[in-house]
């Protein structure tokens, strides 16, 4: 038998590192309720577990509602029609992109061009009045369901003096410059409340009697989840902040953690390891890494390899989706970031990026055993986790590596009573569905 040259043997080793055994992950689940009771009771934890002041719709919800969906590069202003029967139509939608500069500019600038936008959908379908959803995809700890005040941010961005105060009212303010006074703020919620929301409404409004959605994933540029915790209400866990991954965690993720400055060290450990923002940077820096270490000298040659972020989650999924014999695509990709490749290269490459986005998954299979196991200790009862993001609908085999995760942690037999309903494109439609069911609150 021939040794393993040694270079081969360091790149397997690195992939190795990536390894999250159910005995790492069941330890993290565990963990995880843990810190969800805790949070849940303003117990020091790293889940904020924050209140949403909604609760499950009824599925005969109606009516027109405009929406703003705001929750990484691109923000959305729509127009949502209700069906009272589960349906939702999208009438109208524009999508909007922020610079970097926006990222890190004011407030107001930001919530101008968002409010413009509104006000074109809006002039488009001739709405004059209408109520209004805003989806803000950050932390933030609502008051009301139409007060969040925002907490530190993440993805990236850090506005100017956004901390600390009511993203509601500024983007009501907002709508007042734009000359929209009538367009009325009418909820405000985080996306994977509106993720569930969305399957919860579509469930009911099929079937009265159906059961509601019992947790809501992203899983795109970010992650989060949030819960519906019976009588105390639907939360929402910013489960992106989870801290209990060090089993799991490799020098590439130490230090990403240790480099970045926004969030920062500390922050958002489980997003930083499992998110669509961060898994691409995690590939590139292990590339960097070994190229001078494995005799892949042109990973660590000057390229667009050197500059941070240049690989996303979105790369990461065509390494994965690339199945021809000499790896085209992996090698085009490689091409446009300005690194030739042999075909030996290119495989290294996606067994790389499948290590990491294996482990990411898998992660996220023990938080959602660990969510679902604080609503059921035993998991007795059939659970509905609605979910939707870039990462889950885009990256090959996701879906099974979670679902692989689950099984080991818990067995076949509770894993089949837990069902993922992935809805795309869900979180303008739930934030509707919210506004609609904070409607019918204040009639009560
Ligand atoms: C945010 C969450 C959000 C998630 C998914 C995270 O970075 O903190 O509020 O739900 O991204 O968009």
């Amino acid at each position: 038998m021939t040794a393993m040259p040694a270079a081969d043997a360091m790149i397997a080793r690195t992939v190795a590192r990536f390894d999250a055994p159910a005995s790492a992950l069941e330890p993290i689940a565990r963990d995880l309720t843990r810190q969800m009771a805790r949070g849940l009771v303003g117990e020091p934890s790293s889940l904020k577990m924050l209140r949403t002041f909604t609760r499950q719709p009824s599925g005969r919800e109606r009516g027109r509602v405009m929406v703003v969906d705001w929750g990484g590069t691109k923000a959305r202003a729509g127009l949502i029609e209700l069906g009272g029967d589960g349906s939702v139509r999208t009438a109208a939608e524009e999508a909007l992109t922020f610079s970097e500069g926006d990222k890190r500019g004011a407030p107001e600038p930001v919530f101008d061009l968002i409010a413009r936008a509104v006000g074109r959908v809006a002039h488009a379908h001739g709405v004059a009045a209408a109520p209004l959803a805003f989806v803000y995809s950050y932390p933030a700890r609502l008051e009301r369901i139409d007060r969040a005040v925002a907490l530190a941010s993440t993805k990236g961005w850090r506005l100017k003096g956004l901390e600390g105060q009511d993203v509601a009212a500024l983007l009501g303010a907002a709508l007042l410059r734009a000359g929209r006074a009538r367009i009325r703020l009418a909820a405000v919620a985080n996306d994977t409340v509106a993720t569930l929301m969305r399957q919860s409404y579509r469930a009911r409004g099929l079937d009265p009697g159906a059961r509601p959605a019992d947790v809501g994933l992203i899983l795109g540029t970010g992650t989060n989840l949030a819960a519906d915790l019976g009588p105390a209400g639907i939360r929402n866990l910013e489960s992106g902040n989870f801290d209990g991954v060090a089993a799991v965690e490799t020098p590439y993720d130490a230090a990403l953690d240790r480099e970045l400055d926004e969030p920062p060290p500390g922050a958002q450990r489980f997003e930083k390891m499992v998110s669509g923002h961060y898994l691409g940077e995690i590939l590139r820096r292990v590339l960097r890494d070994l190229g001078p270490r494995a005799a892949r000298e042109h990973w660590a040659a000057p390229s667009a390899l050197a500059t941070p972020f240049a690989v996303d989650g979105a790369h990461l999924s065509r390494i994965a989706a690339d199945h021809t014999g000499g790896l085209d695509d992996v090698g085009a990709l490689l091409r446009a970031l300005g690194v030739p490749s042999t075909v030996e290269e290119r495989h290294a490459v996606r067994a790389l990026g499948a290590a990491i986005a294996r482990r990411a998954a898998r992660l996220v299979g023990a938080a959602l055993v660990g969510t679902l196991r604080f609503l059921d200790a035993e998991l007795a009862d059939r659970r509905t986790i609605a979910v939707d993001g870039s990462l889950w609908g885009g990256y090959p085999d996701f879906e099974t590596r979670v679902r692989e995760s689950m099984v080991e942690l818990v067995g076949g037999e509770r894993a089949a009573r837990i069902e993922t309903a992935y809805v795309k494109d869900s979180t303008s439609a739930g934030a509707a569905v919210i506004a609609a069911v904070a409607a019918a609150q204040r009639s009560e």
